[in-house]
């Protein structure tokens, strides 16, 4: 499945009322959504039509989290759906999810682009090829390590996977307490060492198997207040409906849907 269709499949799902996109480019996927919407990128340049309650924003993502009341076209609402796209290095995507999650709940989706290069020269932090992923696909490790209490499903879709992360809590700062540990960690010269499950897809859920199961409903009724959940509800039913994939190293298996 391509990655615009798993995309358009889970704005289907979950119905967000806010959406925040970070990289947008053409617009191939800021088409999407019909939320009210807040999209950010310095340099986009919109090619399709679009149909949602939009406020674009031309600056770099720790330019645009940096102003006052910057989500202030949410108009207080969490993000129900974000979609981290923008510069391809690993600090930058992680910085996206810190500055994101900060203005979640437990009922957001976040989404991050390009987690599983095809071969370690689409990884390379110096970009070598046309196909470019960068080494994005560090911030799985990273979230797996700094937060198990995040439920992480990276995601089998072309042409180059996503993650996506479930029960978010605005309320941590184990990554922004951690970050320059972190940086000093993970950002290294390339060649890139980028793990098995990562080159073979191991770790990755088959996309089909994502969009239907039946842990959705938790979230959106989560949302709409309907029903009780919290980030623990939604764990289980994920762990319920999804077991970990074969590929994932036996020791990660439990950190891949923790809580
Ligand atoms: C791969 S494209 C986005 C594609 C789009 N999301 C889609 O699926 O159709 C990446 C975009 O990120 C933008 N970008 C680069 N650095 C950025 C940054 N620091 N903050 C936000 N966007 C950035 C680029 O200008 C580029 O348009």
């Amino acid at each position: 499945m391509q990655r615009h269709e798993f995309l358009r499949r889970l704005h289907r799902q979950i119905k967000p009322k806010t959406y925040l996109e970070i990289g947008v480019n053409s617009g191939a996927s800021l088409r999407i959504s019909r939320a009210r919407t807040i999209a950010i990128d310095p340099e986009f340049k919109i090619i399709h039509p679009l149909r949602c309650n939009l406020v674009m924003a031309k600056a770099t993502s720790d330019d645009f989290f940096a102003r006052e009341n910057a989500l202030a076209h949410f108009r207080g609402k969490p993000i129900d759906l974000a979609f981290i796209d923008g510069m391809h290095l690993f600090e930058f995507a992680l910085r996206d999810f810190i500055n994101v999650e900060r203005a979640t709940d437990w009922a957001s989706v976040v989404v991050f682009d390009d987690m599983l290069p095809r071969n370690v020269p689409e990884a390379a932090r110096d970009r070598q090829t046309r196909a470019w992923t960068g080494d994005v696909y560090k911030v799985i490790h990273t979230l797996r390590e700094h937060r198990p209490d995040l439920v992480l499903l990276p995601v089998d879709t072309q042409p180059t996977g996503l993650l996506v992360v479930l029960a978010p809590d605005p309320a941590s700062t184990a990554l922004k307490d951690n970050y320059d540990e972190i940086e000093k960690r993970y950002i290294v010269p390339d060649p890139q060492d980028v793990p098995d499950e990562i080159l073979n897809r191991g770790c990755a859920y088959d996309p089909e198997q994502v969009l239907s199961a039946p842990f959705w409903d938790v979230i959106t009724s989560g949302r709409e207040k309907k029903r009780k959940g919290s980030a623990k509800t939604l764990a289980a039913a994920v762990r319920d409906a999804l077991p970990a994939p074969k590929g994932t190293p036996k020791r990660k298996r439990r950190s891949m849907l923790s809580r």
